[in-house]
């Protein structure tokens, strides 16, 4: 379909490594930009012969005005991603995201590339509205005190600066809207990854009835996840399809409570659950689910439930626990 050469920034991480493979398959030639902060060598393992690596930091221009040249299009997904960081790094967080993106657009305009994709995220809403939430959704930024806000907020500014200099300046910027995707090899620091580690000790510690767990709220949170295919089949129809300067929702309407994903983990262990409750974090959302029309009028449609792209998830993190940053 496409002979294009592609820079992914942040594409040896989660979902970049993933759009890599994909975007490779299409037959684009894939350049990556990421310094590894999170980002894992061993995810583009496979097709390391098939893609240039530009080892760099996106908060250096001159290191992506280099990896942007000879470039047809740009995939912006470098960002530091992981709610934990939100928290502890929230000046990081924001250092990253807002150079990142100005460095891009700088390094576009430089060489006339006309085609940018950004990753945004469903964190743009804060406390959505309605939900289904769909894109109209206003974006918010409800206390710069609190610093999980830093990552939406920093998303916020990626967006105005992609969508104001991309109508003088590209030919198509199209941004996508990410809601909870999840799979193998995700990174530590979120919720599923961290069930699925709490869980083996908690199963090991117990070896009969119930399984003492605790979670974070109520439990009556709920989100809806998208397996990490899914998420980079909804680029790709974006990317076929999308219109210059509009903004897509990729997820599932799979939408399920905190309590019972952490019963599901539980049962793929074989075990019931006793849950136990606690404080939610500040500034953490009560629900989410997206509205995916807009993007499902494209032709999108997500293939993999739950209960398909949840086993092989919690087995990878049950066999890589040694992974895991060290504490
Ligand atoms: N995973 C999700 O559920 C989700 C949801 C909404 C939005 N997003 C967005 O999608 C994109 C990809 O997310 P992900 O889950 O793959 O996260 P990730 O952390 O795995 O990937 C981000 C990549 O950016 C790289 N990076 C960070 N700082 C950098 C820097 N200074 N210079 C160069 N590279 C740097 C990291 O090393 C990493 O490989 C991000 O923009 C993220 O905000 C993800």
């Amino acid at each position: 379909m496409s002979s294009k050469r592609i820079l992914v920034t942040g594409g040896s991480g989660f979902i970049g490594s993933a759009l890599v493979k994909r975007l490779l398959r299409e037959g684009a030639s894939v350049r990556v930009l990421d310094d590894n902060s999170r980002g894992r060598p061993r995810r583009l393992a496979d097709v390391e012969k098939d893609i240039e690596f530009v080892g760099g930091d996106i908060r250096n221009f001159d290191t992506v005005l280099a990896a942007a040249r000879n470039m047809d299009e740009v995939h912006h997904l470098a960002y530091v991603n992981g709610t934990e960081f939100f928290y502890s790094q929230p000046e990081l967080v924001l250092d990253v995201g807002v150079k990142g993106m100005i460095h891009v657009i700088d390094a576009c305009r430089r060489h006339g590339i006309g085609t940018l994709i950004l990753a945004s995220s469903s964190e743009v809403y804060q406390t959505p509205p309605h939900i289904p939430t769909d894109e109209t959704a206003p974006l918010v930024v409800p206390d710069p005190m609190n610093p999980r806000f830093s990552y939406g907020g920093g998303k916020i500014i990626s967006e105005l600066l992609a969508i104001n200099y991309g109508r003088k300046f590209f030919d198509r910027v199209l941004i996508f809207r990410p809601h909870n995707v999840y799979g193998p090899d995700m990174g530590f620091e979120h919720v599923l990854p961290q069930f699925a580690l709490r869980m083996k000790k908690a199963v090991a510690e117990n070896p009969s009835g119930p399984v003492p767990f605790t979670i974070q709220g109520t439990g009556q949170e709920t989100r809806s996840f998208c397996f990490v295919d899914d998420l980079v089949e909804g680029v790709i129809v974006m990317r076929a399809k999308g219109a210059h300067l509009n903004i897509y929702h990729v997820g599932t309407l799979e939408e399920l409570s905190i309590a019972d994903l952490a019963r599901r983990v539980a049962a793929h262990a074989g075990r019931e659950l006793d849950l136990k409750t606690s404080e939610k974090l500040a500034g953490s959302t009560d629900r989410r689910c997206p509205d995916i029309s807009k993007l499902a009028a494209l032709g999108y449609k997500p293939a993999v439930p739950l209960a398909q792209g949840l086993p092989p998830t919690i087995d990878w993190y049950w066999g890589h626990e040694h992974l895991a940053p060290k504490s």
